[in-house]
């Protein structure tokens, strides 16, 4: 009963709208028809819990069943033609039948009429769809991971998620998802893949389910779109509902190319490297012929998606400053102690690009940790740290090695009509940490210096230049980069914090473990919600306020002009901003500008500091 009514709380939007729309009179019959239609399979979709790709391995979903997935769109094929209607003859029976092509790949029933007069040729659209890049473990949304979908022949995962024991996911897993388990028929379905088909002449070693990042899990998808599709853009994070074809007779045709027995027989221009790209073995990369997708607005799954979508972020506003300090106090002791620091980490991590000037993104809050302890594995427990708190990240090790070998940007190769991936297409609100620690000496090599320039244009403009061999395409993105340096840094960055540790844990290792063993799953829990809580929040300055702040740089320049340039001004806007959020408040008050300005000054004078230390060195 309860989860009717959640149902009923989650596409009320719809009903609602169907009724107004009937006071008013003034709807069309389309209209209605339409809205009865989503109203439908809003309950629909509810009711029947629908197994999810991302959790359940491909062998025990029904082909031609529903299915839903849970995806970063990574490439977009071009549109393909289909035949929509065809008409086959039964030599048995000796009649003809006229059926509908679409949701699926294969044509059924006898031999198809190639010249009849009703086939109706249509259009649809393939995206290659993978998981949401560098999902945590503790993120419940990214599937079980025993579930996922390993394929053995193709690639080997060199990171492995970390184990139940060491994880929280039991706790933090909604009652939900663990009860959609149960669902799923654990048996083998008979019409299901033969075993050949997964064979090692179809899995190629050379198949590349071409993830973003390294050891990624689960499968690829190809969603077929048959409507709207340039509504939806590279990199976009989707739902889809759909029929799910893993025919192995479509692996087959790759190979043999029957081209009768396919509906989109125009594909015989392709070359052998596109076919392998497009048509890959479908117990691999399974077809998903999308019936509806819903585009994601965040991936926590802690947080309903309708909190974010009615900003009706009212409830949870009052809790904030509360658990703002159970973070600080966090965070003062993963980083040895150093409040300051800790205080600069919740202003990153709640940081966001709200809006755009011209180029210039605005509220991007790049963080460089200098003075990270080099000598232990300190930044990697740093990363766990963040990790947990995040619903995707992913840490670049900067060493030489992964500079110059390891590909950032995607390419398109022409060759084989896709995009190769990189690590830098991630989707939106990902973290990325960046470890310069790792960086030693030694020579860049050009590829390697490019790659930094990608790095830096990330950092500095928010966007990626994808290599389109000819051109570079710009895609703009919002992701979070926080550096952990020793010293002398090759990018850019937003702010610098120079850590200053004030304790000096004989093991350093064991410290930071009984710091992060110490936080109880639901206190975590919390801090998850608050982070995407705050960063969603909306922000104001009120007319007067702006004026205050005016009077004030002028006030602090009459001085000394040197003391406070533009720049400084800009980025202690940003801290003022993200300060007020993380406390909960939606417009900066006075009180809120002189806690920014005291904060920026105790982190420029501990700069001061640290640039007269290391000028003293020998
Ligand atoms: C936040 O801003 C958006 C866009 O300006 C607006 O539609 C929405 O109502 C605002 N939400 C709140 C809680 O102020
Ligand atoms: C980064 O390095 C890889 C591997 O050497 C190279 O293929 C790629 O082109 C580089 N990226 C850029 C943007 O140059
Ligand atoms: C990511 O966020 C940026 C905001 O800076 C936006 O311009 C871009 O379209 C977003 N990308 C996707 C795939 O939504
Ligand atoms: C980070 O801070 C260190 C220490 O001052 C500085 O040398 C380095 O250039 C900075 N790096 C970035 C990315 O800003
Ligand atoms: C990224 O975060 C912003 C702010 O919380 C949110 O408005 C946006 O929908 C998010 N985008 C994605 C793709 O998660």
């Amino acid at each position: 009963m309860l989860f009717l009514q959640l149902c009923v709380v989650k596409h009320g939007v719809v009903v609602t709208v169907l009724i107004i729309n009937q006071k008013n009179n003034g709807f069309s019959a389309r209209s209605v028809l339409k809205l009865t239609c989503l109203t439908l399979v809003s309950f629909f979709l509810c009711f029947f819990q629908v197994p999810s790709l991302n959790d359940v391995p491909l062998h025990y979903l029904k082909p031609n069943s529903l299915v839903k997935f849970r995806c970063m769109v990574q490439d977009m094929f071009d549109p393909e033609f289909f035949m929509g209607v065809y008409e086959t003859n039964d030599p048995t029976l000796d009649s003809k039948q006229v059926k509908c092509g679409k949701y699926k790949d294969i044509t059924e029933g006898g031999q198809v009429d190639f010249n009849s007069r009703n086939t109706v040729t249509s259009e649809r659209q393939t995206f290659y769809c993978v998981p949401i890049p560098g999902e945590s473990q503790w993120n419940s949304y990214a599937g079980t991971s025993q579930a996922r979908v390993v394929p053995s022949t193709s690639y080997v995962p060199n990171r492995h998620k970390r184990s139940y024991e060491e994880d929280d996911e039991m706790d933090t897993q909604p009652q939900q998802m663990k009860e959609s388990h149960g669902n799923i028929e654990p048996k083998r379905q008979e019409t299901e893949a033969p075993s050949h088909d997964s064979s090692p002449s179809h899995c190629t070693s050379s198949l590349d389910l071409n993830f973003p990042l390294p050891g990624e899990k689960g499968p690829a998808c190809l969603v077929k779109v048959y409507e709207d599709w340039d509504g939806f853009k590279l990199n976009d994070m989707l739902e889809v509902f759909g029929i799910l074809s893993v025919d192995p007779a479509l692996s087959v045709i790759a190979d043999e190319r029957e081209a009768s027995s396919l509906l989109h027989p125009t594909e015989g221009m392709e070359t052998v490297e596109e076919q392998r790209v497009h048509s890959p073995p479908a117990s691999l990369v399974p077809r998903l012929h999308m019936l509806y997708a819903q585009p994601l607005v965040h991936n926590n799954p802690l947080l309903p998606s309708s909190v974010l979508e009615n900003n009706d972020l009212s409830s949870v506003l009052g809790e904030l400053a509360s658990i703002r300090a159970e973070l600080l106090t966090y965070l003062t002791h993963v980083l040895l102690g150093d409040s300051l620091a800790a205080e600069y980490l919740i202003l990153h991590l709640i940081s966001n690009v709200y809006s755009r000037r011209d180029v210039l993104p605005l509220g991007k809050f790049t963080l460089n940790l200098s003075g990270c302890p080099h000598s232990s594995p300190y930044t990697e427990h740093l990363y766990k740290v963040i990790q947990q708190l995040v619903p995707s990240s992913y840490r670049l090790c900067m060493s030489l090695h992964n500079m110059n070998n390891q590909r950032m940007v995607p390419r398109k190769d022409y060759t084989a009509n896709r995009l190769v991936s990189g690590t830098l297409q991630l989707a939106n609100n990902t973290s990325l940490f960046l470890d310069e620690t790792q960086l030693e000496q030694g020579q860049l090599d050009a590829t390697g210096v490019r790659n930094i320039t990608a790095l830096g244009n990330l950092i500095t403009w928010q966007k990626v230049d994808y290599d389109f061999n000819y051109h570079q395409m710009e895609f703009s993105c919002n992701i979070n980069v926080l550096i952990t340096s020793e010293g002398r840094s090759l990018l850019p960055s937003d702010c610098q914090v120079h850590l200053r540790p004030t304790l000096n844990p004989p093991n350093l290792e064991e410290y930071l473990s009984a710091v992060q063993v110490a936080q109880v799953p639901s206190q975590l829990n919390k801090y998850r919600i608050y982070l995407s809580v705050a960063r969603a929040l909306n922000y104001t300055i009120s007319d007067e306020i702006t004026k205050a702040v005016e009077e004030d740089f002028v006030e602090m320049r009459k001085d000394d002009p040197q003391s406070m340039s533009a720049e400084d001004l800009h980025r202690l806007l940003v801290v003022a901003r993200l300060l007020s959020l993380s406390n909960g408040q939606n417009t900066l008050s006075r009180d809120g500008w002189m806690k920014a300005k005291q904060l920026e000054a105790l982190r420029m004078s501990r700069t001061q500091q640290q640039k007269c230390v290391n000028g003293n060195e020998p």
